[in-house]
């Protein structure tokens, strides 16, 4: 609403100025440095020097531009001050029509910009086989957030999680299996014991290199559709997948495609050809490359024994997806580390002469750290994923256990704060640096955190239940002049620009800590306010604003991929 009114003010001024002095000029309208010059303002110096007119002109015929605007209504004072022309809201009138914009709107802070475009995001993506990383949690956790922020933003969204389900360590593992592997043990534990036949095979390979050749020779063999390792391929994946699906359902994520790299394979030879045929395939020592010129190292689409590469399905799948989705904007959900191996792939596309590579967006994020280096490994294994959500679900309990022994479905709501809090805690830095992982601080009720704001969230719920407050009672907008309530109010009003600021830079962050911030304000406000007063009007008005509050908190939260709570 303050957006839109400060629009309407630059456009009035604008028209004017076109209008009186049939010449443009450069129109600022903006939030001043100081609280204290008001909640808007206007520099005329741009003007005067746009137009060569003696500065009081300039300042008189700006103010009497606005004082005639129909947006006068909203604005108390109308102050001249320097270069400067200084406004104050009339924060009842503003407040009551922010209100009457929330109550109106089906789903608050909706936006249309994504209207009749479809975005594919490719995120998650674990290597069957092996364990699902904190880095894949990460891409799990940004990509369904970017996901539902840009649903909001009336996206159509096409969740695809790109399971690496093939490649050379596929002869590998089979090998494995097939010599010294365990059905019962796979059966019991996919995951960790294929992982393990992984591990024995290459200290197996050490001292016999030629098991190297083997393993080359099944997965070619795997390619061609052997039916006997096609088999094994499918219980692999299967079991994998059944293994991943309990994060997953922790998370409350799901896609809408599963198709992986192995699902490409039939189709890559469509693209070696276009390749062949656009003359951009060159052999080099006995591989097949495609030089990419100065900027980057040669992309290698085929080895010299015809195998395919990671970078030749992900071609594949890309031309699969523009055909298959049309889609205005691919996402890829993926490390700072592959950051090269996406921009041979854009590359690639310029040189096949489409004009989309721009529609080929990285959205890479950093490493999770434990005191300061990478978590991927303790005491030489592996972090297992689900055992870490299942200690922050623990430690929420212990939580709950002290602060509220008798709430009922306790190990429920610690899950949600436990799974959540993980998810805030990734959220609310910057996705391309490196963070922190700190269960202990992620998992607290006060600070920087996903429990501060469902606390917020539940202690508002119980404040409205506790006075028995009813949305549709007559409020009485004077009661929004005082401070606090004010910024709140002017909060919920820029909720729309928070979400589609977030679309528009894949940042859930941006998000996060406007979340944070409108906590904040609301635990200032409620140190300050009594809400539950005598006087009906006044309770009713003070109960409507922190309604709207704590429907905006669970909304961000939704989007973020928290889990909401009612209780704790
Ligand atoms: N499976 C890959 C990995 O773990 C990530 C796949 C990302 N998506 C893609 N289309 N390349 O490194």
């Amino acid at each position: 609403m303050i957006e839109k009114i400060k629009q309407e003010i630059k456009n009035e001024i604008e028209k004017s100025i076109l209008m009186k002095y049939e010449s443009s000029a450069p129109v600022i309208v903006e939030e001043p440095k100081k609280a204290s010059q008001g909640d808007i303002s206007v520099p005329v110096f741009t003007i005067v020097k746009a137009l060569g007119k003696p500065m009081p002109e300039i300042v008189s015929f700006v103010k009497n531009v606005i004082e005639e605007s129909p947006w006068a209504t909203y604005l108390e004072e109308i102050t001249p001050m320097g270069g400067f022309i200084n406004l104050l809201l009339k924060k009842s009138s503003v407040g009551k029509r922010i209100v009457e914009d929330f109550f109106s709107e089906e789903h608050f802070g909706s936006s249309e910009i994504g209207k009749g475009k479809t975005v594919c995001i490719d995120y998650s993506s674990p290597n069957i086989a092996k364990s699902f990383s904190i880095g894949h949690l990460r891409s799990t956790i940004i990509g369904h957030s970017i996901g539902n922020i840009l649903e909001k933003c009336g996206y159509k969204i096409v969740r695809i999680n790109h399971l690496g389900d093939f490649g050379t360590q596929f002869g590998k593992i089979i090998y494995a299996y097939l010599n010294f592997g365990d059905k019962e043990a796979v059966k019991q534990n996919p995951v960790e014991e294929l992982a393990k036949l992984y591990v024995e095979f290459h200290e197996l390979a050490k001292e016999q290199p030629e098991l190297e050749d083997k393993a080359r020779e099944i997965f070619k063999e795997l390619e061609q559709n052997n039916p006997e390792y096609v088999a094994l391929w499918a219980w692999f994946r299967e079991e994998s997948l059944k293994d991943y699906m309990k994060v997953y359902n922790l998370l409350k994520v799901s896609f809408d495609s599963y198709h992986g790299e192995a699902f490409y394979n039939d189709k890559m030879a469509a693209v070696i050809d276009e390749l062949k045929q656009k003359n951009l395939l060159k052999k080099d020592q006995g591989a097949m490359i495609v030089d990419l010129g100065e900027a980057y190292p040669p992309a290698l689409i085929q080895k010299s024994d015809g195998s395919t590469l990671y970078i030749t399905r992900d071609l594949s799948a890309l031309f699969y997806r523009k055909n298959t989705y049309h889609f205005d904007k691919v996402l890829y959900v993926v490390g700072n580390e592959q950051k090269l191996h996406f921009d041979q792939i854009k590359k690639v596309v310029d040189l096949m002469g489409y004009d989309f590579s721009d529609q080929i967006v990285h959205v890479n994020f950093g490493l999770v750290l434990q005191d300061g280096k990478k978590m991927s490994t303790r005491k030489g294994k592996t972090v297992k994923l689900e055992d870490v959500l299942q200690e922050a679900i623990n430690l929420s309990l212990t939580y709950i256990e002290e602060k509220n022994p008798d709430l009922e479905n306790k190990e429920l709501t610690a899950e949600k704060i436990g799974v959540s809090a993980v998810v805030f805690n990734d959220l609310k830095n910057y996705r391309s640096g490196d963070f922190e992982f700190n269960l202990t601080d992620m998992v607290n009720f006060s600070g920087q955190t996903g429990p501060y704001l469902q606390y917020t969230s539940v202690r508002i719920t119980s404040i409205l239940e506790s006075v028995d407050y009813h949305e549709l009672t007559a409020f009485n907008p004077v009661f929004f002049e005082y401070d606090p309530a004010f910024e709140m109010l002017k909060q919920i009003s820029i909720y729309k620009d928070i979400i589609e600021k977030s679309a528009e830079e894949y940042a859930p962050s941006i998000l996060a800590k406007y979340l944070l911030n409108m906590a904040s304000l609301f635990n200032t406000y409620y140190a300050k306010e009594k809400i539950n007063v005598e006087d009906e009007l006044e309770r009713n008005t003070k109960c409507r604003l922190i309604y709207m509050v704590r429907n905006v908190l669970n909304d961000g939260m939704r989007l973020l991929g928290m889990q909401p709570i009612e209780k704790m």
